[in-house]
C-alpha cells in the first residue's frame, strides 16, 4: 500500500437510531484485514452480497486514531520531508465526513485528523533544530461544484474553478 501515491480507503459509520429503527436488517459488512466492505440487497437473503475493495476499510468500531495512525500519519510525514500531500473527504451528506476530518474532543481517540494533522506538523515532537520550514496552506469548500475560500475576505464568494486560486496565496503563514 505505501508505494502507490493515490490510496483509497473507505470508512463506514454506525446505523444511528432512526436507521436503526427505520431497517434493523444490516445490510454492510467491513473486512478490514481483506480492505472490503461488503453490501447486502436489503430481503435478498440468497443474492451474493456486492464486495468493493480499497486500499484500508474501517468499519464503526474503528477510531479515528486508527485511521490516523494507518493512513495518515505516513502522508504528514511526507509532509515534514517536503512532499505535497493532500487528504480528501468524499461521501453525501450525513456520511462521517465532518466527524472523520475535523472529529469530537471526547473521546479522545475520535479526535479528527485535521487537529491531529496540526499537532503533527507543529507539535513538539516535530520540531527541529536549525531547520525552516514553510507552511502554506489555504482551507476551500467545494460543495454542489461551487468552490469557496474560507479564509477569504468574503467567505460567500464563488471562485471559478479553471483560474486557480490566486487568494490562497495570501493566507500564507
Ligand atoms: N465513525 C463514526 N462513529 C460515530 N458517529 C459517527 C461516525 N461518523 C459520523 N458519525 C455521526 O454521524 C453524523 C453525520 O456525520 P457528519 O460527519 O456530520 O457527516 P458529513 O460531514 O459527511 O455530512 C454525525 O452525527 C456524526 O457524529
Ligand atoms: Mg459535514
Amino acid at each position: 500500500m505505501s508505494s502507490e501515491s493515490v490510496r483509497v480507503v473507505v470508512r463506514c459509520r454506525p446505523l444511528n437510531d432512526r436507521e436503526k429503527a427505520e431497517s434493523p436488517e444490516a445490510v454492510l459488512s467491513v473486512e478490514p484485514q481483506l480492505c472490503q466492505c461488503s453490501i447486502r440487497r436489503p430481503g435478498g437473503q440468497g443474492d451474493p452480497p456486492k464486495q468493493f475493495t480499497f486500499d484500508g476499510a474501517y468499519s464503526g468500531e474503528h477510531s479515528t486514531e486508527r485511521l490516523y495512525n494507518d493512513t495518515v500519519c505516513p502522508l504528514v510525514e511526507g509532509v515534514t520531508e517536503g512532499y505535497n500531500g493532500t487528504i480528501f473527504a468524499y461521501g453525501q451528506t450525513g456520511s462521517g465526513k465532518s466527524f472523520t476530518m475535523q472529529g469530537v474532543s471526547e473521546p479522545e481517540a475520535q479526535r479528527g485528523v485535521i487537529p491531529r494533522a496540526f499537532e503533527h506538523v507543529f507539535g513538539p515532537s516535530s520540531q527541529t533544530k536549525n531547520t525552516k520550514f514553510l507552511v502554506r496552506a489555504c482551507f476551500l469548500e467545494i460543495y454542489n461544484e461551487d468552490i469557496r475560500d474560507l479564509l477569504g475576505n468574503d467567505t460567500k464568494q464563488r471562485l471559478e474553478l479553471d483560474t486557480g486560486n490566486p487568494s490562497c496565496e495570501q493566507h500564507t503563514e
